[in-house]
């Protein structure tokens, strides 16, 4: 199949790039970013020399139509949008990474992202890209619309406990995040002297992620939970870890914690139940989410660890296992293989 990565040169593009190479099924036959002039994707990244012979050039709608079948759009969000109601006219598939196809309410998108939605129409085809809990949908889509890379983590170790509605409606959320989070912009406070070494919180009440999180747990549960969602950027490269405070609504067992997480994630390829709390360096380089928890000894909360690599699992290994499903191929195809910077290849 022939598949194009609109916006290959950011980091999220690039980690797509890294796994599709080693996909058995797909060639990557066309490459945007906003390039003056066309120039060779491994003349920008020279760690894929020998591996990829394709250009990176500027976008040419009636040339990407021609060139792909299947589109990854690694875009920033507002410009996902101008994008895709051309692909979907011409009936192509699309997994777009960024947030202009998650957020249900338009109203909520324009408040969080402070812009104006532009595509209803498409919105209401695309299909929320968490393949443990929408794959029967994620099948059938024509868009998918890939999960944020916080919300990942933060849904995948809330969605059994609140679906099987054994915890209290207040969670609080404390997740960190590494700075390839932000994009590869240069911005000052991620300077290495700024960064390195460094931890701050921010947004805690109006991170861009939380009407997301809320969206689908409430879809999932049919409840409306009160989400205190507090963000930090770490100074390090990948990954996110997610520490959630939970209650339970009764006394509750570490076997029957454990026995929902087993049973939901009995067929999920990707999410590892640990016996006790992950450790982010497990998961990074790879498209494992790896959740623990710890029960208070009167049973009454808990403390459940989530993490993830930020630009795979919470980015490009996810939009590619969204593609495998779409397209039906195996839903681990190129993504078994660590993947992890230089030593990638
Ligand atoms: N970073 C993460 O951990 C992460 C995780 C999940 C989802 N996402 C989402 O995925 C998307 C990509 O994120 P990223 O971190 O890869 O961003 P990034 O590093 O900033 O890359 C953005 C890409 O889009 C291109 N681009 C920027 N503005 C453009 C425009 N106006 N027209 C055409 N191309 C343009 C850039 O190319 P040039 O600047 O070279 O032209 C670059 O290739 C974003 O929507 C982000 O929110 C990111």
């Amino acid at each position: 199949m022939k598949v194009a990565v609109l916006g290959a040169t950011g980091f999220t593009g690039e980690k797509l790039i890294e796994i599709l190479i080693k996909h058995k099924f797909v060639e990557i036959n066309y490459l945007t970013s906003r390039v003056p002039n066309p120039v060779s994707y491994s003349e920008l990244f020279p760690r894929f020399k020998g591996r990829i012979f394709t250009k990176c050039e500027r976008l040419d709608i009636p040339k990407a139509l021609k060139k792909a079948d299947f589109f990854f759009l690694a875009l920033p969000h507002t410009v996902s949008m101008q994008v895709v109601p051309m692909l979907i006219e011409a009936k192509k598939k699309v997994v777009d990474l960024s947030a202009d196809y998650r957020i249900e309410d338009t109203s909520l998108y324009n408040k969080f992202y402070n812009t104006l939605h532009t595509d209803k129409k498409n919105l209401k085809k695309a299909v929320y890209g968490l393949p443990e809990f929408f794959k029967d949908k994620i099948k059938r889509a024509v868009l998918v619309a890939n999960p944020g890379c916080y919300p990942t983590s933060v849904i995948l170790a809330l969605a059994p406990l609140v679906k099987e509605k054994v915890i209290k409606r207040n969670i609080v959320v404390d997740a960190k995040s590494s700075i390839t989070g932000a994009g590869r912009k240069a911005v000052i406070d991620y300077h290495f002297s700024n960064i390195s070494g460094n931890i701050w919180a921010y947004k805690p009440f109006n991170h861009q992620h939380l009407p997301e999180i809320i969206q689908v747990i409430k879809g999932v549960s049919g409840l409306s939970y009160n989400i205190t969602f507090v963000p930090h950027v770490v100074g390090i490269e990948s990954g996110i870890y997610s520490t959630i405070y939970i209650s339970f609504k009764k006394k509750a067992t570490q076997e029957l914690i454990n026995s929902i997480y087993r049973r939901y994630y009995k067929n999920a390829p990707f999410v590892r139940i640990l016996n006790g709390f992950p450790k982010l360096k497990d998961v990074v380089g790879t498209n494992f989410c790896d959740i623990g928890f710890s029960l208070k000894n009167d049973g009454l909360s808990a403390v459940v660890a989530s993490c993830i690599d930020n630009l795979i699992k919470g980015a490009a290994g996810n939009a590619v296992q969204n593609m495998n499903i779409m397209c039906g191929f195996g839903e681990k195809e190129a993504l078994l293989s660590v993947c992890q910077g230089n030593k990638a290849l």
